[in-house]
């Protein structure tokens, strides 16, 4: 049995330890917020944070999340307050959608980490996440308004 935080609320999981958390995510907790994109930690569509800082979740198995807290984008914040969600809405960032969860929480790694990051720090830090609709330029300014407490 493994026991997994998930968003504050603790989950007993009986099945595989190898099975990926995006998929016990998705599948078993019905969370749907986290996407699936390549599988292969090449795009962030999956992104979450185990303990704090973000993570693949379709590389990263539930064993991996044992006794960890898992956050997901339905638990960044209670009511879409966080500040990067917030400058996110004000920047109107999303285009398709897809790839902007894990976009987000990366982010919010991000900003954990280095509260006002410059765009090189940005750069790096966001590198991984990819976006077919080309929002590269919204996601900056959404995180440099979040990092500024403009969105707060
Ligand atoms: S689906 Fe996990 S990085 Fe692409
Ligand atoms: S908003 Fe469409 S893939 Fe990023």
């Amino acid at each position: 049995m493994i026991n997994v935080t998930v968003n504050g609320r603790e989950h007993a999981f009986d099945g595989p330890p190898e099975m990926p958390l995006l998929w016990f995510l998705r599948d078993v907790l019905g969370m749907t917020g986290t996407k699936f994109g390549c599988g292969m930690a090449l795009c962030g569509a999956c992104t979450i944070h185990l303990d704090g800082t973000a993570v693949r979740g379709c590389v990263t198995p539930v064993a991996a999340a044992a006794g960890k807290k898992v956050t997901t984008i339905e638990g960044l914040s209670p009511d879409v307050s966080h500040p990067l969600q917030k400058a996110w809405q004000e920047f109107n960032v999303a285009q398709c959608g897809y790839c902007q969860p894990g976009q987000i929480m990366q982010a919010a790694s991000l900003l954990k980490t280095t509260p006002k990051p410059n765009d090189a720090e940005i750069d790096a830090a966001m590198g991984g996440n990819l976006c077919r609709c080309g929002t590269y330029t919204r996601i900056r300014a959404a995180i440099k308004r979040a990092a500024e407490g403009g969105a707060a």
